[in-house]
């Protein structure tokens, strides 16, 4: 069985000082396991966790990072300055960014080049709403999202990024997406990929995952991981979800 992968998104959710207690919690709960277990703290945590998670098997991950160099860009975060950091992830596009701030493709795929050109994985998120799902439009929501994010990668670069089917519907409201109907998805996601060249792409699910429902999508064949928000702000709760 191949690596599987759990994404810990804490959003905004926590204080730094909430974040470092947690984070040193996950140190804790997650000494022993041999899951790839990757934490995304606020940018303002990430110094300090950085620090706690070394010599441990945690990873770290950012919520985000510039589309530009170092340079005259008020409130980003450089990639270069994530990567010296020791992150090794980053989420790009997730749909709170989507619509809360706008993002567009062009802005995910500058974003896209920075990380990888700063030899970390970007982790693209993509989704389509509850309208998009009831108009039957699920398939070209998904494909217009990764060609908008990834068409103009090489297929090398493309086998350097991990991609998350989180549907926006499912973010944060306890309505998961069925098993079954989220890996309908996953195989549009992989087909686009073989399209462009990539014959294996790791494929993360996210949308109210916990405990009780974590094992229906990743059972054999179904997803590489998942990324958790809610559920992964407790390492007891985390942990359940990881050993599911
Ligand atoms: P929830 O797990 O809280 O639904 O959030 C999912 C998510 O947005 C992870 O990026």
């Amino acid at each position: 069985m191949s690596i599987r992968i759990f994404i810990a998104n804490w959003k905004m959710q926590l204080s730094p000082s909430e974040s470092i207690k947690t984070a040193r919690s996950f140190t804790r709960a997650f000494k022993n396991d041999n899951s790839q277990i990757i934490v995304c703290p606020d940018f303002l945590s990430l110094p300090a966790i950085a620090k706690e998670f070394k010599n441990t098997n945690l990873l770290l991950g950012a919520q985000d990072a510039a589309a530009y160099e170092r340079g005259a860009y008020t409130g980003e975060v450089a990639a270069s300055d994530l990567a010296s950091l020791g992150v090794s992830y980053v989420l790009v596009g997730h749909s709170e960014r989507r619509s809360y701030l706008q993002e567009d493709d062009k802005l995910l795929a500058a974003k896209i080049r920075m990380i990888l050109d700063q030899k970390m994985v970007p982790v693209l998120c993509v989704g389509e709403n509850a309208a998009e799902r009831k108009q039957g439009r699920v398939s070209s929501v998904i494909r217009n999202q990764l060609k908008g994010a990834l068409q103009n990668l090489s297929s090398h670069d493309l086998r350097s990024c991990l991609i998350a089917y989180e549907p926006v519907w499912a973010i944060g409201t306890g309505l998961n997406c069925e098993s079954t109907k989220a890996l309908q998805v996953k195989n549009i996601i992989l087909e686009w990929c073989q399209r462009s060249g990539v014959k294996k792409m790791i494929v993360l699910y996210g949308g109210s995952v916990k405990p009780e429902n974590a094992s229906s999508f990743l059972v054999a064949g179904a997803f590489d991981g998942l990324l958790v928000g809610g559920a992964s702000l407790r390492a007891d709760t985390f942990k359940k979800i990881v050993r599911a």
